[in-house]
């Protein structure tokens, strides 16, 4: 069985792992962030590596989550096979500078949202096309092949919309407990309108301008909360802000 090797065990490759339980894989674990890696090991018998080096040397493909800060220069510093394919889904590393620190290696990037892949739901983004890491990503959910780099890390920053998502779901869901909903029922609320609404996108074969304009009636509430959130800025902030996280990790 083609043994996968996790670099960097914290909360994305928790998460993966999760919902890769059943893939025709066998993981090996790097060995630092120990209590996280022990609890992965005890609760599904994956292994763990000695080293870093250990790892990649007893690796058939390697996924990288290392911090987006530091893990560049901590895979320069190990050695790679030629050929061997190597995933990194850090934050702001692009391709280039991914292949120049793991030498001879196959390098690909990708991005995902983490929690969702643990339900298998979550979409990945990879680039360029690379068959084994695409049939490893389709177990996590739907995966979006970029042709170009430039194209890779404009659509990089929905990593950051996805966690963003998450905090403008609860505070929504706060705004209908704060109206005397069941908290439950104001979370079971937002996130069934939000579920529902993302299923007509992905199973209608319609404009998405056609879709928006279906669903607001002339003089309607819809127009009212959509003419008071644009009045404010509030749906170019999130293009304002997008435009931030892209800078950063373009840099
Ligand atoms: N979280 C997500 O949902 C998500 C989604 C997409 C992409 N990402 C990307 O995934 C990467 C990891 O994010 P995360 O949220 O999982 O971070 P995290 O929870 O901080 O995990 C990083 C892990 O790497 C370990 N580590 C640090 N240096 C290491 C080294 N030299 N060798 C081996 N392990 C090392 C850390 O151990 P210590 O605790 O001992 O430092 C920690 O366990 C980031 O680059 C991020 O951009 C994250």
């Amino acid at each position: 069985m083609t043994t996968v090797g996790f670099l960097g065990v914290g909360g994305l490759a928790g998460l993966m792992l999760r919902g890769l339980q059943g893939a025709p894989y066998r993981f090996l674990l790097s060995p630092r962030g120990a209590e996280a890696a022990a609890r992965l090991s005890a609760d599904f018998g994956y292994e763990i590596a000695a080293s870093n080096q250990d790892l990649v040397d007893r690796s058939d493909a390697i996924f990288v989550a290392l911090p987006a800060a530091t893990g560049a220069e901590d895979l320069s510093r190990l050695t790679f096979r030629p050929g061997q394919p190597v995933l990194s889904a850090m934050a702001g590393t692009g391709l280039a500078r991914l292949a120049e620190v793991i030498g001879p290696a196959k390098a690909a990037i990708a991005m995902m949202p983490g929690y969702a892949n643990a339900y298998r739901v979550g979409p990945s983004i990879l680039h360029p096309q690379d068959d084994f890491w695409h049939a490893f990503l389709a177990h996590v959910g739907p995966i979006h092949v970029l042709d170009t780099e430039a194209q890779f890390t404009a659509a990089a920053t929905f990593g950051a919309l996805s966690g963003a998502s998450v905090w403008w779901m609860a505070h929504l869901a706060d705004w209908f407990a704060a109206k005397g909903l069941p908290p439950e029922t104001a979370r079971a609320l937002v996130a069934g309108t939000l579920r529902g609404n993302a299923e007509v996108l992905l199973q209608e074969d319609r404009p998405l301008a056609d879709i928006a304009k279906g669903v607001t009636t002339p003089g309607g509430i819809t127009l009212q909360l959509l003419d008071f959130l644009n009045g404010k800025g509030a749906l170019n902030a999130w293009h304002d802000g997008l435009d931030a996280v892209l800078k950063r990790i373009s840099a």
